[in-house]
């Protein structure tokens, strides 16, 4: 069973994707940590945002296994990750792994953009997970000033509105609702009656 997750920034796919994957015994990927870390990188190395060819290079040398969340999750990493994300060479580098995890025999759960569209178009559960942008940004603020962030809710907010048309804007792999994806909107949900809900639509879907 493949489980594809997509939804904007914030939305709470991982939350739902994690708390899925455990209860079906599932591997888990977050596809958004692939983009995050090679936005990280080229920051550290002072890659030039417009450098394709270098920015690919990086996507292609990364390393799934050596990858550290925590050290991935700032707003200034998340706004990295959405500009190198719209080239198409660093796309087509991150494709392979992504499909390769989704397609094992154990079946996978991953949460991102393009999962139900690009990724795995083949997943027998497709979920676009949305709620409005203030509900978004409220959550983000807290976890980004619960790490000590010195943001303030607009500016969260702004960030997260800018990613938004970023993601859903550009030419490759665009942020879109498969055609049979199921919304799930928890603007009004909290975290367990959310995952409660993906629940229910993963059981509509395959009896299980
Ligand atoms: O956690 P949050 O939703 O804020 O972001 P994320 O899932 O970690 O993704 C960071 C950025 O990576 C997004 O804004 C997208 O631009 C990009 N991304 C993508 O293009 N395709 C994916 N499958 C996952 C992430
Ligand atoms: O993966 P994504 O960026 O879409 O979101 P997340 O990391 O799963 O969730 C972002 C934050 O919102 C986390 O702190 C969640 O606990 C919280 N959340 C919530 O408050 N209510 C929900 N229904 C889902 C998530």
């Amino acid at each position: 069973m493949i489980i594809a997750i997509d939804g904007p920034a914030a939305s709470g796919k991982g939350t739902i994707a994690r708390s899925l994957a455990a209860h079906f015994g599932l591997p888990h990927l977050d596809t958004g940590l692939l983009y995050r870390a090679v936005g990280a990188k080229a920051l550290a190395d002072h890659v030039d945002f417009e450098d394709e060819a270098a920015l690919a290079q990086l996507a292609g040398a990364l390393n799934l296994a050596a990858l550290d969340p925590e050290a991935l999750k700032s707003g200034a990493v998340g706004e990295a990750a959405s500009r190198v994300a719209v080239l198409p060479q660093v796309r087509a580098k991150l494709l392979t792994l992504q499909q390769d995890f989704a397609c094992q025999p154990s079946g996978a759960v991953l949460d991102g953009r393009d999962i139900g569209t690009v990724i795995a178009p083949e997943a027998e559960v497709k979920i676009f997970v949305t709620a409005t942008p203030e509900a978004r940004a409220e959550r983000r603020y807290r976890e980004l000033a619960g790490r000590g962030e010195p943001v303030t809710y607009e500016q969260v907010l702004a960030d997260i509105l800018r990613r938004d048309e970023r993601d859903s804007g550009r030419a490759s792999a665009p942020l879109i609702r498969a055609a049979d994806a199921v919304v799930l909107d928890n603007t009004a949900l909290g975290r367990d009656a959310s995952i409660a809900r993906a629940l229910e639509i993963v059981a509509a879907r395959t009896g299980r």
